[in-house]
């Protein structure tokens, strides 16, 4: 059977694209944020997963407001990165993981999940990036990306997210096969991107979000999305990718790693690198 080795979620903000792009790695701007991610690489470098299902949410590049599922679920033998706007350079594709998605897309139905499955799924800046992030040299490592509802409302529940996590944790354990699979979560963690309270960052409460990761990982689910909304910012929501990752994981966890730096562009900017069977 497949083992889950564990989770890593991180932020995503199109800025980051840039600096990478323009080697801006020991700017001063940018050396807090990229000097957070060397004990993650270590990490893999340690666990060497095979294969990776990446929660995110899409912000208008494969889904636009006319049709927006809840959950979607990659069954491509790639996913094409393209450009959704803001203007930073596009990568190669990534290699799908055909096997994993329709064993996810089966056990996720059968558990009754109503997805929608993607034969093709252009991914945006909240794929990409986490995997520059991760794997910076090379092209990382095959995915199934599991797209998130963030953008228009109705979002899912926090209490939803969980159960998702926690389906597709179940379902990744059920495979058969022998490979090594990591979770990852790409959103948040608190931010504000229009509106009034445009800019709004609120640490205190993204920090007891982590932590609760680890004590208490169903802290969040007592939320609604209105109340994770007036705590984290209309963005800050996207916090839900860290949840379903964490339900994901089989069993206690152990903290590896975690970092939290405010802010880039609009984003506090936050990392957790987690172990399971710990
Ligand atoms: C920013 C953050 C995001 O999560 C995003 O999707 C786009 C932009 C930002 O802070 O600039
Ligand atoms: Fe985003």
């Amino acid at each position: 059977m497949a083992k889950i080795v564990g989770g890593i979620a991180t932020s995503h903000v199109p800025a980051i694209g840039r600096a990478i792009a323009g080697r801006l790695q020991q700017d001063p701007y940018w050396k807090p944020f990229f000097d957070g991610f060397p004990p993650a690489h270590a990490w893999l470098d340690k666990v060497r997963p095979d294969v990776a299902v990446v929660f995110y949410n899409d912000h208008g590049l494969n889904f636009f407001l006319d049709k927006m599922p809840t959950f979607a679920v990659g069954a491509a033998p790639q996913y094409v990165n393209a450009d959704e706007g803001w203007g930073i350079p596009t990568l190669p594709p990534f290699a799908g993981d055909q096997d994993l998605s329709w064993h996810l897309i089966n056990e996720l139905v059968e558990r009754e999940f109503d997805i929608v499955t993607c034969q093709e799924m252009l991914v945006d800046h909240a794929v990409t990036l986490p995997m520059k992030l991760l794997w910076p040299e090379g092209d990382g490592i095959p995915i199934v990306p599991v797209c998130i509802n963030t953008v228009q409302f109705p979002l899912p529940s926090a209490r939803r997210c969980y159960k998702l996590g926690e389906a597709v944790g179940a379902a990744v354990e059920a495979w058969q096969s022998d490979k090594k699979v990591l979770v990852i979560g790409t959103g948040g963690l608190s931010h504000q991107l229009d509106g009034e309270r445009a800019g709004f960052i609120n640490k205190d409460f993204d920090l007891a979000f982590m932590e609760s990761l680890i004590a208490d990982p169903k802290w969040a689910t007592q939320f609604s999305n209105e109340e994770l909304v007036e705590k984290s910012g209309t963005q800050g929501i996207e916090l839900l990718m860290w949840l379903a990752t964490r339900a994901a994981l089989p069993g206690a966890v152990r903290k590896v790693h975690a970092t939290y730096h405010i802010p880039i562009s609009n984003t506090a900017a936050g990392l957790m690198v987690m172990e399971s069977g710990s």
